[in-house]
């Protein structure tokens, strides 16, 4: 255990060196690609939690829950906190992961209200219009772009919806 942490330690550094585009001064070989794999297993958990976690710069299907948590904390958080905050500061004071993930955690379409399809018409716009509006101008834009997504778009079903964050029932 006490030895592993150099190998990673020089895997990081490695890596972060990767990352930076010297061409000036060439990489220099080392022994730690063959060395860490085998020695980090029981010491990795530990060591990458106390290294700056990274930050994915969209939302991916492929992340790690991991990754998608710090996302949401580093990213969708100081995004939207201000979009719900600007429309009633008192009501979303507390904004947090509840707002949309509900106490128990859930995913937000299990959690939020399920939005209603009649026909080719979502029935919020005509029940409860201020807050589908506020939905439609300011919430889904904000979030689609902290995603990292294209705004849902009619005409070729793509991008990031209502759907997004509630679930759609089709009557
Ligand atoms: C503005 C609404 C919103 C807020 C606030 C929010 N989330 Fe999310 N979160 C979502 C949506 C929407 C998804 C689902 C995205 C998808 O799967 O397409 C999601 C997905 C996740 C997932 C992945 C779940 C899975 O099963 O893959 C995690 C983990 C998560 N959120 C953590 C958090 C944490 C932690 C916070 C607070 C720091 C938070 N979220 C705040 C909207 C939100
Ligand atoms: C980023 C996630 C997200 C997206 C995208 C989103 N909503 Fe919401 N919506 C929420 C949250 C969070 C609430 C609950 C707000 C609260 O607790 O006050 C909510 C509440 C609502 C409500 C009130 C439900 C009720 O019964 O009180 C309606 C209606 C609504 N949304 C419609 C829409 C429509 C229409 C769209 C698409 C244009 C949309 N939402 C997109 C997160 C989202």
């Amino acid at each position: 255990m006490r030895f592993t942490i150099p190998f990673v330690a020089a895997a990081l550094a490695l890596s972060v060196a990767a990352c930076k585009k010297e061409p000036t001064t060439p990489p220099q070989p080392t022994a730690a690609p063959t060395a860490a794999p085998t020695a980090a297993p029981t010491a990795e958990p530990t060591a990458s939690a106390s290294a700056a976690p990274e930050v994915p710069t969209a939302w991916s299907d492929e992340l790690t829950k991991e990754q998608k948590g710090t996302f949401m904390k580093k990213v969708i958080m100081p995004a939207m906190a201000p979009v719900f905050q600007a429309a009633d500061a008192k009501k979303y004071a507390a904004f947090g992961c509840k707002t949309c993930h509900g106490p128990e955690f859930k995913d937000p379409d299990e959690f939020l209200p399920a939005l209603t399809m009649k026909g080719d018409k979502m029935t919020a716009f005509a029940d409860k219009p201020d807050v589908s509006k506020f939905m439609m101008d300011k919430v889904l834009p904000e979030m689609a772009k902290a995603m990292g997504m294209q705004p849902y778009d009619p005409a070729t079903k793509k991008g990031f919806g209502c759907g997004g964050c509630h679930k759609i029932d089709m009557k």
